[in-house]
């Protein structure tokens, strides 16, 4: 826990600058999967900060994001293409071919092996190295909303109604917010080496308090990090005003 989302976040920059930096002393790639949303805006503003006062080079990292909508255009205002590339990939020097976002122009009958190779490219790669979430009001990671199984894989999930109308302040009202999104399964975030789940504001207590102290249960998939051996929930203080 944090005092504030501004150190909470700059703690979290550092853990992967250095993880970053120790994969380039092994001359190896490191692999990130990343999330949007408004919860590591302030990771990506300080990974920027890094990049460009530090010297911190992004040229070995290969990321995975974790979700878009479906469908959905990659020039669209409200792709998460456009989301990285504004926070993140724009203002570094990631090679471009190193960067892999579920892709939201698919027809529909190209989703499910487009979802497989997702996966296995992951797996050709050795794994995400380092696995950043947020966490939805309703305890999704990615777009697992409740009901995920916790061996989901790779897939085409229909949003929940709570997750819509979070979003549909981005897509001026409902009517325009997508039903679907492609999402990574919860086995692969389950495989990350590392997780870090980011939750800020007094709106995700309730939920972090349920995620991190009651039962596992796949209504609140979060909770299934409960089983993982390297998570963290970083928290500010607002969010963690739950906890018992
Ligand atoms: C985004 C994602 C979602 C968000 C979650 C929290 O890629 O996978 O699970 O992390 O909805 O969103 P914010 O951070 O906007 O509260």
């Amino acid at each position: 826990v944090f005092d504030n989302s501004a150190n909470a976040s700059k703690a979290v920059a550092h853990e992967i600058k250095k993880l970053i930096e120790d994969k380039q002393k092994e001359n190896k790639s490191c692999v990130l999967g990343l999330a949007t949303g408004s919860s590591p805006k302030g990771l990506y503003a300080e990974l920027v900060r890094l990049h460009k006062e530090e010297g911190l080079s992004f040229k070995n990292v290969i990321s995975f994001n974790l979700d878009e909508y479906y469908p959905m255009k990659a020039a669209s205002i409200h792709s998460y293409v456009r989301f990285m590339n504004e926070q993140l990939f724009d203002h570094v020097d990631i090679l471009k071919e190193n960067i892999y976002i579920p892709d939201g122009t698919l027809e529909k009958n190209e989703i499910a092996a487009f979802c497989k190779e997702y996966e296995a490219a992951i797996e050709r790669v050795g794994g995400i190295d380092l696995q950043v979430l947020g966490i939805g009001g309703n305890g999704h990671i990615g777009f697992n909303e409740s009901g995920s199984l916790q061996n989901s894989r790779t897939r085409l999930v229909a949003l929940d109604h709570s997750t819509r109308i979070a979003a549909s302040k981005e897509f001026e009202g409902l009517k325009n917010t997508p039903r679907t999104a492609i999402t990574l399964g919860v086995s692969k975030i389950m495989d990350a080496k590392r997780v870090i789940l980011l939750a800020w504001g007094e709106s995700k207590s309730a939920i972090v308090a349920k995620a991190v102290e009651e039962g596992m249960t796949n209504l609140v998939p979060a909770s299934f990090l409960q089983e993982h051996q390297q998570v963290d929930f970083i928290l500010d203080k607002e969010a963690s005003s739950n906890l018992t």
